[in-house]
């Protein structure tokens, strides 16, 4: 089975009701990036960066996969596909995708403050200020926050030299390390780009959808389970 890598961001999950970040004037649900998403924001304040993520855990339990992570689950019956997503929502595997990479970290699990390694599965939406973890430290979403590490880095970045089929949905490639990861794609490989608003940084010869997801991602996926 051909390979096909895809590289997810905020805007394949804009139509399940999850906002992206970008779109809104740099602001994240009303929040400076730098209050709530920083381990110095956790230093200063972790009673408002937990509600925030709460917050977050909650919308993401509401929502629903969209016809986009659907179509990407349906590829699997034709390729090895790949799924390496930004997003913390788990939309991905909700719709039925087996093999998800989440770079950022994934929102229905928690992390201890202290060992990244150390993650559980959160009950419910909320995480409580004394929730500890094995080791006694308070227990934070288990997100990448600006400033800190991005662990799967290496893992994906191999991932996406092995592409034979690349695929881009809804990211405005402005954060790194993740945006960099489109330098690994071989530049032989067929590559595809669905977003409403295409980034430049998405390189020369991609093959370029500009549709929202639900639309865009269907049709590509139509197309591709229909080549031999
Ligand atoms: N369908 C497809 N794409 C869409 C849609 C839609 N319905 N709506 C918006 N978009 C596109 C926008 O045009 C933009 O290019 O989604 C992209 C969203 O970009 P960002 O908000 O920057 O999201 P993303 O690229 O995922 O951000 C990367 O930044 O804040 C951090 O860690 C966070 O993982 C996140 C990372």
């Amino acid at each position: 089975m051909k390979k096909v890598i895809v590289l997810t961001g905020a805007g394949i999950s804009a139509e399940s009701g999850l906002k992206t970040f970008r779109d809104s004037d740099g602001l994240w649900e009303g929040y400076d990036i730098e209050e709530v998403a920083t381990p110095q924001a956790w230093e200063r304040n972790p009673a408002l960066v937990q509600e925030f993520y709460n917050m977050r855990r909650k919308s993401v339990l509401e929502a629903k996969p969209n016809a986009a992570h659907l179509a990407l689950a349906q590829l699997e019956n034709k390729y090895d596909v790949t799924i390496i997503t930004q997003n913390i929502d788990d939309l991905h595997e909700r719709a039925g995708s087996t093999n998800v990479v989440h770079l950022h970290g994934i929102i229905t699990r928690s992390q201890s403050s202290i060992n990244p390694d150390l993650t559980y599965p959160v009950n419910g939406w909320e995480l409580k200020m004394g929730e500890l973890c094995e080791l006694g430290s308070q227990l934070r979403a288990h997100v990448v926050w600006f400033g800190e590490a991005v662990p799967m880095i290496e893992n994906a970045a191999q991932l996406c030299t092995e592409a034979e089929i690349f695929i881009l949905v809804g990211t405005s490639l402005a954060v790194y390390p993740a945006a960099g990861l489109v330098n690994y794609v071989p530049q032989y490989v067929t590559r595809y780009i669905i977003d409403p608003n295409i980034p430049v940084s998405a390189g020369s010869g991609i093959v370029e959808m500009p549709y929202k997801a639900s639309i865009g991602v269907p049709m590509l996926i139509d197309e591709l389970m229909g080549i031999d």
